[in-house]
């Protein structure tokens, strides 16, 4: 595990102690160590073929709706196989000493939720989430053995229509509600923990800019440098699931 330089690991438990209220914006990096690979990874397996940029699109869906379909349940089930990882565990442990403390994450495995994060907005949305393509009908936690063996995708037993993941693709605008909040969270937070993401894609890559704008501390954690990087007061090089243990055993001292 490779140690942290102590002087900004102690700088960091300072100004998390200090906000009112911590934000902890997280990307598919937090959900690393728990096999599940991120975005921007290699496919594996089967799917290496296959370009998410495509496949996570409306024209990718029209064009081969069993294909887009496919890929989805092969990742529901790979995301329901994996466990929350101690990255997730110690965000959840930040609860305790942050007065107010929120996760906004890119991701859509809903590793926040299991790891027991009281407070998650889902930017992207959540793949165990299905809906109907005209997005009326919503099917939480779907469970694709349920659904048997018939055609794919599953037409909605509300509209017939096709039902496709409650994700947000390329393209398509992301959550009205959960951006808002966001961007009103990330304009009063005292502290924001940047955790695994490249920071390639908008508007969830604006968060980081937004709060130290309004003046957060801004701290980012990745093995890597990232285009957040200058945005952030330090950069804990690291990766999640070891930094932010770390960080928590400070905080109990
Ligand atoms: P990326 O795959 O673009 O970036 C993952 C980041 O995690 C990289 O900066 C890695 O260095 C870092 N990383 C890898 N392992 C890590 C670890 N163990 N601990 C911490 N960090 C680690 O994924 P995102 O930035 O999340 O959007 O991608 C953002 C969005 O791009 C996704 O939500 C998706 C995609 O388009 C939509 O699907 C709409």
């Amino acid at each position: 595990m490779s140690e942290l330089d102590p002087e900004l690991l102690k700088r960091a438990t300072q100004w998390i102690r200090e906000a009112d209220k911590v934000v902890v914006f997280t990307g598919a990096g937090v959900s690393a160590e728990s096999g599940i690979p991120t975005f921007r990874q290699a496919q594996s397996g089967l799917w290496a073929k296959y370009d998410p940029m495509r496949l996570a699109t409306v024209d990718g869906f029209l064009r081969d709706p069993r294909l887009v379909w496919q890929w989805y349940a092969y990742r529901r089930r790979l995301v329901r196989e994996k466990e929350p990882n101690p990255g997730h565990a110690a965000i959840f442990e930040l609860e305790s000493w942050a007065g107010e403390l929120t996760v906004i994450t890119q991701n859509v495995d809903g590793l926040h939720h299991r790891a027991g994060s009281a407070r998650v907005i889902e930017l992207h949305g959540n793949i165990t989430r299905v809906k109907c393509f005209e997005g009326g009908h919503v099917y939480p936690d779907w469970d694709d053995e349920d659904a048997g063996g018939g055609e794919l995708p599953p037409l909605c037993e509300h509209c017939g229509q096709m039902l496709r993941p409650d994700v947000v693709w390329f393209g398509e605008q992301l959550p009205e509600g959960a951006l808002v909040e966001s961007f009103s969270l990330a304009g009063s937070c005292g502290v924001m923990l940047v955790v695994g993401t490249s920071g390639k894609v908008q508007p969830a890559a604006s968060l980081p800019v937004a709060a130290r704008e309004a003046g957060a501390r801004v701290i980012e954690i990745n093995p890597e440098p990232s285009e957040i990087t200058p945005t952030a007061h330090f950069l804990l090089k690291g990766a999640s699931g070891e930094v932010l243990p770390q960080i928590v055993r400070q905080l109990r001292k």
